[in-house]
């Protein structure tokens, strides 16, 4: 029997009966509603203050550093500061022009500092007529300022190609000129061990003089000098000697054709290590005299000029008994810039062939 329908007054009573058992679960939600707001804003508000000083902060730090940071010095990507410190040396770093692998090309580093020394300042023009290297290096600043601004290609009274200056680049796309050319004077350098019957220009030969004498001193042991200067002619025949043994191709990773060998300036020399003997030139890089002269050579004017990992720039496998006279101030340079090859060091194109 269907149920009759709830009167209206009791309808509303159980209505009433229910809003009032529910109410008090209504506001306690709408409490926590309120309290839950009230938290998220206060977070937020200290929050929101907590991020305002940390702004702060950063940006007061980052005044104070740039304040100390001398000359608005860059710092490389590494976290390493550049090299050069020289205000002019922001031109080319090393592997600027290197194809060889594992070579990298750094970015160059933004400095600012006075212009460096031109070709039309009065000290370099009479520098270059005194005929002295050196000075003209120092006319521009020294070393490195020296090979920034011809790295640049801001000094056109500079020639990389001029055999009679310690600064002449030979390389496989580099012949002497004349080819023929041979040095007006290269001397024995005393004190040395020597395998053959060597000759440097004379600033070479007293250079190297000096080398050996450090590497005794220093507990390096003897170093002697097995090749040095060597005529167009004579290069002839030591590259013909490659030829016949290796063939070609081989020949020409070893040994330059005549006309563009670095021995035909009378600036380059072979050495080896002479404990008891002089061993051949090729254990050379192994011995604690080719550590030695690795890391020292500079210091006395000599760069290593065919060094391991640069084939492709140089066209020559790795040499580490080729030393290559080019004066203190640019073998300093060389060293503190942290450069493997002549070509990179002057901003000259890699030569891997002819
Ligand atoms: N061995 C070097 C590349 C020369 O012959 O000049
Ligand atoms: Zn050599």
């Amino acid at each position: 029997m269907p149920q009759p329908e709830q009167p209206n007054s009791r309808r509303a009573a159980r209505l009433a009966a229910e809003a009032s058992a529910t109410a008090p679960a209504h506001r306690a939600t709408a409490d926590r509603a309120v309290a839950s707001r009230r938290r998220f804003a206060f977070a937020l508000g200290r929050r929101g203050v907590v991020a305002v000083v940390a702004v702060l902060a950063v940006g007061l730090i980052a005044l104070v550093v740039a304040l100390a940071r001398p000359g608005g010095e860059s710092t490389l990507p590494d976290g390493t500061a550049p090299a050069a410190a020289n205000p002019t040396d922001a031109v080319t770093l090393p592997g600027g022009s290197g194809a060889a692998a594992g070579a990298t090309a750094l970015p160059v580093p933004a400095q600012s500092g006075p212009a460096a020394a031109s070709c039309d300042s009065s000290a370099v023009t009479s520098a270059l007529a005194s005929g002295s290297d050196a000075d003209v290096i120092a006319a521009f600043g020294g070393g490195a300022a020296f090979r920034a601004t011809v790295a640049a290609g801001a000094a056109p009274c500079i020639d990389l190609g001029d055999p009679h200056r310690v600064w002449i680049v030979v390389d496989k796309r580099r012949p002497l000129n004349p080819v023929d050319f041979e040095p007006a004077e290269v001397v024995a350098p005393a004190n040395i061990q020597r395998t053959v019957d060597g000759r440097l220009q004379p600033p070479a030969a007293e250079a190297l003089t000096a080398l050996v004498a450090a590497a005794a001193d220093e507990g390096a042991g003897a170093i002697g000098l097995n090749s040095a200067y060597r005529s167009y002619a004579s290069q002839t025949r030591t590259y013909n000697g490659y030829v016949n043994s290796l063939g070609r191709a081989e020949a020409d990773r070893q040994s330059a054709r005549p006309g563009y060998s670095e021995h035909q300036t009378g600036l380059a020399t072979d050495v080896a290590a002479c404990d008891g003997g002089c061993g051949a030139i090729e254990s050379f890089g192994g011995t604690r005299q080719g550590a030695w002269t690795a890391a020292n050579a500079w210091r006395f004017g000599f760069i290593i000029r065919y060094e391991d990992g640069y084939t492709a720039v140089t066209g020559y496998q790795a040499e580490p008994w080729h030393l290559r006279y080019v004066g203190v101030e640019l073998a300093k340079a060389y060293h503190e810039g942290g450069f493997h090859t002549l070509e990179d060091f002057f901003g000259l194109p890699a030569a891997p062939d002819y």
